[in-house]
C-alpha cells in the first residue's frame, strides 16, 4: 500500500530537495504524491510538473479535507509551520514539519500535544541524521575513542545563495524573519545535541540592529564538553566540527557528506565513511543507502518517516527533540549582546551596541 503524501509549500525547498526523492519514491510504489498546496499557482505548478496526478490547492485546509492524506509534509515558509502541522495533525495526517519547527517553544508545545492527542507522527526534517559522516562522528564520539572531551568548536558560514522563492525568511522577526539564528541555527544545535548530549546556552550575540541577524556566535554546554557555534550568512567559514579529547581530535567535514578525519598519536588519518541507512520499507535485510548527496539524504529521511508510520520505527528526530532545538534558540535570544566587531573604529562600535535590537526593545 502507497501512503498518500499532501505537500505544503512548494518553493525552494521542495522543488529542489524533495522533488525528485519523492518522485523517485513514488516509482518505487512506497507513497503515491496525491495533493500540493501554495498560495502560489507557479510554485505549485513547477512541483505538478513532476506529480501529473496530484492535485493543487491554494490553501492548506481545504487540500486536506479533499486529498485525506496519510502524511503532510510542511515545507511552508517557517512562521507557517506551527498552522500547518496543527491543521494536518487535526485532519488525522501524519506530519513531517521542516526546520524550524516553529517559532517559539509554546508552538512547539502545542505541536507535540497534537501529535499525541491524534496518535499521530510528528517527525522534524533534519536532514543532516542521513548524512554518513555525521552519523560515523556521532559513533566515533560515543565510543570514547577521544578520551574525556575538552571542547567542540563549530563554525558555518556561506555567502547565502539558496535561491529562496519567497523574501519571507529575510522579514523582521516578528513578521515571520529566521534570520541565520532559525535558518542554519537548527541544523547545527540539532547535529550538537545529536552528537553530545543536551545543550543549555552560556551567551550568544549576534550582528542584528532593527533586522534579522546575519552572523552570531555562542558558546553552550553539552553533556560532554563545552562548545562555540559560530554561523553567518555572509562569511564564508572553515565549515567544520572539531573536537579535542585528551586522547585526540576529530574533524567533520559540515558541507560534505563522506568526510570525518582523527588525530591520534600516529597523527592524522581519515576515516572511511560507510555508515548507511535503509531505503526501502522492508522491515529486514531490506535496500540501505549511504548517502552521498542531499537528493539521497532527503530519500532515506523520507523513507525514514514512512517506516515510522508502516513498522512503528521511531522517526530520526520527534517533535520533543525539535521543542529542545527551539528553545535553545530561544535562550540565545532572550540572553542577545551586540556582536564583538573588532575592525570597526571604536565610535562605530558603540553606536552599534546602541542600535542592537536587545538593546533598543
Ligand atoms: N532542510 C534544508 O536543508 C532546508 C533548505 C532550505 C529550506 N528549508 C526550510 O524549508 C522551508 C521553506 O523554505 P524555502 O527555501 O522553500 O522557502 P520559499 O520561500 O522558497 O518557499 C516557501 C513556499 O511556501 C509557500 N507558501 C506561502 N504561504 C503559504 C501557505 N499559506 N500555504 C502553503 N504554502 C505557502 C510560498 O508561496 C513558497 O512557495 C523553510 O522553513 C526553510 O527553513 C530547509
Amino acid at each position: 500500500m502507497s501512503l498518500r503524501i499532501l505537500v505544503v509549500g512548494c518553493g525552494a525547498v521542495a522543488q529542489r530537495l524533495y522533488g525528485q526523492p519523492l518522485q523517485q519514491l513514488e516509482k518505487a510504489g512506497l507513497l503515491r504524491v496525491a495533493g500540493l498546496v501554495d498560495p502560489v499557482a507557479s510554485h505549485a505548478a513547477a512541483m505538478r510538473s513532476r506529480f501529473p496526478s496530484a492535485t493543487t490547492h491554494a490553501d492548506a485546509a481545504s487540500a486536506l479535507a479533499t486529498t485525506r492524506p496519510d502524511v503532510t509534509m510542511v515545507l511552508s515558509s517557517a512562521h507557517l509551520h506551527a498552522e500547518h502541522t496543527l491543521l494536518a495533525l487535526q485532519a488525522g495526517s501524519h506530519v513531517l514539519c521542516e526546520k524550524p519547527m516553529a517559532q517559539t517553544s509554546a508552538e512547539c508545545g502545542r505541536m507535540t500535544a497534537a501529535a499525541r492527542a491524534a496518535n499521530r507522527i510528528l517527525a522534524i526534517a533534519m536532514i543532516r541524521r542521513f548524512f554518513p559522516a555525521f552519523a560515523q562522528f556521532k559513533a566515533l564520539i560515543e565510543s570514547g575513542r577521544l578520551g574525556t572531551l575538552r571542547a567542540f568548536e563549530y563554525r558555518e558560514g556561506h555567502k547565502f545563495e539558496w535561491d529562496v522563492t519567497t523574501p519571507a525568511a529575510f522579514r523582521r522577526r516578528h513578521e515571520g524573519g529566521t534570520g541565520v539564528l532559525f535558518d542554519i541555527g537548527p541544523h547545527a544545535l540539532d547535529h550538537l545535541a545529536w552528537t553530545f548530549g543536551p545543550l543549555s546556552v552560556v551567551d550568544y550575540a549576534d550582528d542584528a540592529l532593527s533586522g534579522i541577524e546575519s552572523n552570531l556566535t555562542m558558546r553552550v554546554r553539552s553533556t560532554r564538553c563545552p562548545g562555540s557555534i559560530q554561523l553567518s550568512w555572509d562569511n564564508p567559514l572553515t565549515n567544520e566540527l572539531r573536537v579535542t579529547g585528551d586522547r585526540g581530535e576529530a574533524v567533520l567535514r559540515i558541507d560534505r557528506f563522506d568526510q570525518l578525519a582523527i588525530r591520534e598519536s600516529d597523527g592524522w588519518a581519515v576515516i572511511p565513511v560507510t555508515a548507511d541507512f535503509p531505503a526501502d520499507l522492508a522491515a529486514a535485510g531490506g535496500r540501505r543507502l549511504s548517502p552521498r548527496s542531499y537528493v539521497q539524504a532527503m530519500s532515506c529521511q523520507i523513507v525514514q518517516v514512512l517506516r515510522s508510520i508502516v513498522l512503528g520505527e521511531a522517526p530520526a528526530v520527534d517533535g520533543e527533540s525539535g521543542r529542545r532545538t527551539i528553545a535553545a534558540l530561544e535562550a540565545g535570544l532572550a540572553s542577545a549582546v551586540p556582536l564583538e566587531m573588532p575592525w570597526l573604529p571604536q565610535r562605530e562600535r558603540q553606536a552599534f551596541a546602541q542600535l542592537h535590537w536587545n538593546h533598543t526593545r
